[in-house]
């Protein structure tokens, strides 16, 4: 997160805006949150140059509650919708759609270990629904060529490259991600949902898990994660500061390059990705010998690099280079790996 998000959220937690008031105290029906809530709401709005069809919630409960909140709202039991299996986190998104309706798998690539993004999807023309991980963050793969004219509403998991990139936010009818990689701290969802989709499938959804709930109370409809919209709304507004979802695309390139240049010059170093689907959030890598793996981790923690292990999952090392890391940060690994691979000549 940036520096100055921490500064500003500490600030808040001994006194709101001068107000002699925490913002953990703070009443969410106060003009003070009410303001808060708003000004995140616009700035996902204009950072995402949304139309007047897409409504922006935030909502309790990490992106694993959307696994399960997306179907229920969209899948009639009788219905199929289409999902897309990229890795861990799409196969958990698959497994919950599978308690409120059909799902067909248009396209997968467990059969190389995630290490790519499927070429060609088969989507029913009757599908719900479309689903995508746009990022995994575990596999370490992202997708660059979308699936906009796949035929159905769209949705997609962004929770580990949400406002990295640019991309044409208003194609997709619900685009859902945890805050805490690049919009702040954990604690809430960031749920950005076309209104038109909502409402069809008959079935009675319990108050709290209905989007048209959250949308006429403008996320409000019960008492909302203060602290965590509050540093969401300090994120977004640094983003702004930054130039946008465009400038910081910019420099998420840049790191990138960085990074996969230095790793495709270092034979020591390998990365399972297919080339043309790497990540630009999480970079994975390996090397091919696990005492020569360990060593280069130990030296990370020597030098302060922490979060370098790949998930427990699959092993090896992963880079996250989400936007508030700087270049330099990139830099000081890439110089690392470069040094280390010199020693083992
Ligand atoms: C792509 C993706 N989807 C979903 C999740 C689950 O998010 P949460 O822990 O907020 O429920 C994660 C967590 O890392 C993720 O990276």
């Amino acid at each position: 997160m940036p520096k100055e998000v921490f500064q500003q959220a500490s600030e808040a937690i001994i006194d709101f805006n001068n107000t002699g008031l925490s913002i953990l105290e703070l009443g969410h029906r106060t003009p003070l949150f009410i303001s808060v809530m708003e000004e995140a709401r616009n700035l996902v709005r204009e950072l995402m140059q949304l139309d007047n069809d897409h409504e922006v919630l935030f909502l309790h409960g990490g992106a694993t509650t959307q696994f399960m909140q997306v179907p229920m709202n969209l899948l009639n039991e009788n219905d199929i919708a289409s999902y897309t299996e990229t890795g861990t986190w799409s196969v958990k998104a698959i497994k919950e759609a599978k308690i409120f309706g059909h799902v067909e798998v248009s396209g997968s690539t467990k059969e190389n270990n995630f290490t790519s993004i499927p070429r060609e999807l088969s989507v029913s023309p009757t599908a719900a629904y479309l689903h995508i991980t746009t990022n995994e963050t575990i596999a370490g793969t992202q997708w660059f060529d979308l699936p906009y004219d796949c035929g159905v509403p769209l949705v997609a998991d962004m929770s580990s490259d949400i406002l990295s990139r640019h991309l044409d936010f208003n194609r997709f009818d619900i685009i859902y991600a945890g805050a805490q990689k690049n919009m702040g701290a954990a604690g809430v969802n960031l749920v950005v949902v076309n209104k038109n989709i909502l409402g069809k499938t008959g079935r009675t959804i319990p108050s709290i898990l209905d989007y048209r709930n959250h949308i006429k109370e403008e996320s409000m409809l019960n008492t909302p994660p203060v602290f965590a919209v509050y540093v969401a709304m300090l994120t977004l507004r640094w983003l702004k500061e930054q130039g946008g979802v465009k400038a910081i695309e910019i420099r998420n390139n840049e790191k990138a390059n960085l990074f996969y240049e230095t790793l495709d010059s270092l034979p020591l170093f390998k990365g399972p990705v297919a080339k043309e689907d790497r990540s630009k959030m999480n970079a994975v890598f390996i090397i091919d010998n696990p005492a020569i793996e360990k060593e280069f981790l130990d030296l990370c923690h020597r030098e302060g690099m922490v979060g370098i292990k790949g998930h427990r999952s699959v092993g090896g090392f992963r880079a996250s280079m989400y936007n508030a890391l700087s270049i330099d940060s990139v830099k000081a690994l890439t110089d690392l790996m470069k040094d280390f691979a010199r020693q083992k000549g």
